[in-house]
């Protein structure tokens, strides 16, 4: 799968995505043989740079964050298809350049007029872009060539201002070729969950509600807001990861078996489960949401998110959010599924654990397994990527006695090839024009559905519970889950 003669326009070339991600990627690709010769990258922003200042941003970029080693030769054929095109999103001038310049990488770099255009900027300037776009002949491919427009999370704030976002984009774009941006569709570990449930017969005849006693959601970082203030604040951690990446994980390990692995099927199973999940109506029970104190992160000192730069002392955006939901099948009736995420928490991890119901009956003494937990299957998404089982085994010695043990999977004991970054398979799939992993706008708008009555409980209420940074969480996550007489895992 190389992709064919192409390139792509990056709008927000300054932001910490591009940076980090973007730029990245796309060296990776190309130092993997993934992209063709011709490709350019074309650069749009406020800047007063020449095309040599962004192919330094570019190359910092690389140096700093690529996963791939640096190879000269790589780098100085894919640095002559950088092109930077200064303006604003208002400015006609620029974007009558842009066209220009896409001409003539069509000519001297063989692209064939076909070009992505990657928004990686705050979701409020989408429809002003996407408007010169179109206005400009952007957006409209030539016969035989494609335009596609990739666009970043946060997909509006909620589900009215998503559905005026789809229906902006969708005056410039047709269906197929608007693809929305989940990073964590991109990754491996995520994806394997599909060939895990699916490609197997040992876990699918225990996956429902005769098993499963619940299922465990986390996503956890220890670092703080760092520089992002400006897009965090307002946003919270329920907007910035439940709403896409949680909601995205929970519809790939609840949904039914699609009948094939195209978009059409899978997407057709996402969208069923996503419109079958609902919080519990007592939502002052069933969520939990915290702001990070000042605390110990990695050994240091650190200040809480009030005290962050950029955030204002009496901000009332959650850094930590936890929900219970419900879906409401056959084949989940009554298993809650917990969803938590949060900043400053005391390590970063990511993980899936399906948690299982106590076996029915033991046959030994009640002293033999009192040490014995709740079997669970437990996907590892990062770090550490990979599986364990946890199970009862009898301790070594004369009496019966039986405890928890881990059966683990690790990738990187299984495989030699090491797992891309996300973004480089999602970029290869816009140029391939390939969307199994990309959440249409229908999984977009279902999860807003699903979140706008926590948002607006929250909204009722003040300050956000404390937690000391380093931690897990307020204390409410923790009675959240005690009410159901459970408890959250310490991965
Ligand atoms: C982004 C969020 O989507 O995902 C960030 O906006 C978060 O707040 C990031 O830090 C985490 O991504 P990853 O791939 O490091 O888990």
């Amino acid at each position: 799968r190389i992709a064919g003669p192409c390139g792509m326009v990056l709008f927000g070339v300054t932001g910490d995505l591009s940076r980090k991600k973007v730029m990245p990627a796309i060296y990776d690709l190309a130092n993997r043989g993934l992209l063709p010769p011709g490709f350019s990258l074309v650069g749009f922003a406020r800047r007063d740079w020449a095309d040599q200042d962004f192919a330094q941003i570019v190359h910092d970029s690389v140096r700093e964050h690529a996963r791939t080693e640096f190879r000269e030769e790589v780098w100085n054929q894919l640095a002559e298809g950088f092109r930077f095109v200064p303006g604003d999103f208002n400015d006609d001038l620029a974007f009558d350049q842009l066209r220009r310049t896409i001409e003539e990488l069509d000519e001297v770099r063989g692209t064939g007029g076909n070009h992505a255009f990657y928004l990686a900027i705050p979701p409020t300037f989408f429809g002003d872009v996407a408007a010169q776009l179109k206005e400009h002949g952007l957006a409209e491919p030539q016969p035989g060539s494609w335009r596609r427009v990739v666009v970043e999370k946060p997909f509006g704030h909620d589900l009215e201002s998503a559905r005026e976002l789809n229906e902006i984009l969708a005056t410039v774009f047709d269906s197929g070729s608007i693809f929305r941006i989940d990073h964590y569709l991109g990754k491996e570990t995520v994806q394997n969950i599909l060939a895990m449930r699916f490609a197997n017969n040992l876990f699918e005849p225990i996956w429902n509600s005769n098993y499963v006693d619940h299922v465990q959601i986390t996503m956890a970082e220890d670092v703080g807001i760092g520089g992002r203030a400006g897009y965090y604040d307002g946003v919270g951690a329920a907007r910035d990861v439940i709403q896409n990446h949680l909601l995205q994980l929970m519809a790939l390990v609840a949904m039914e078996e699609p009948v094939s692995f195209d978009a059409e099927s899978l997407r057709t199973e996402k969208l069923k489960v996503l419109s079958s999940i609902s919080a519990p109506p007592r939502l002052d029970l069933a969520t939990a949401r915290g702001q990070y104190a000042a605390g110990w992160s990695g050994g240091e000192k650190v200040i809480g998110f009030c005290e962050e730069e950029g955030i204002k002392k009496s901000s009332t955006t959650e850094t930590y959010a936890a929900v219970t939901l419900n879906v409401d099948t056959r084949r989940w009736a009554g298993v809650p599924f917990y969803l938590r995420t949060g900043k400053r928490l005391g390590r970063r991890v990511t993980e899936v654990a399906i948690v299982f119901k106590r076996a029915p009956h033991q046959p030994f003494a009640k002293t033999a397994t009192e040490e014995l937990g709740q079997n669970a299957i437990v996907i590892r998404v990062q770090p550490d990527e990979g599986m364990t089982i946890r199970f009862g085994s009898k301790v070594p010695g004369t009496a019966m006695e039986i405890r928890d043990v881990n059966m683990d999977f690790a990738y990187g004991g299984s495989f030699t090839e090491a797992s891309p970054e996300a973004y480089e398979r999602l970029i290869l799939d816009v140029l391939l024009g390939d969307p199994p992993l990309f959440p249409r706008h229908e999984e977009v708008e279902l999860s807003w559905k699903i979140l706008d009555p926590i948002l607006a409980h929250w909204a009722k209420k003040g300050k956000p519970d404390q937690y000391p940074a380093g931690t897990w969480g307020p204390e409410s996550a923790d009675a959240m889950l005690a009410r159901d007489g459970r408890v959250w895992r310490r991965p």
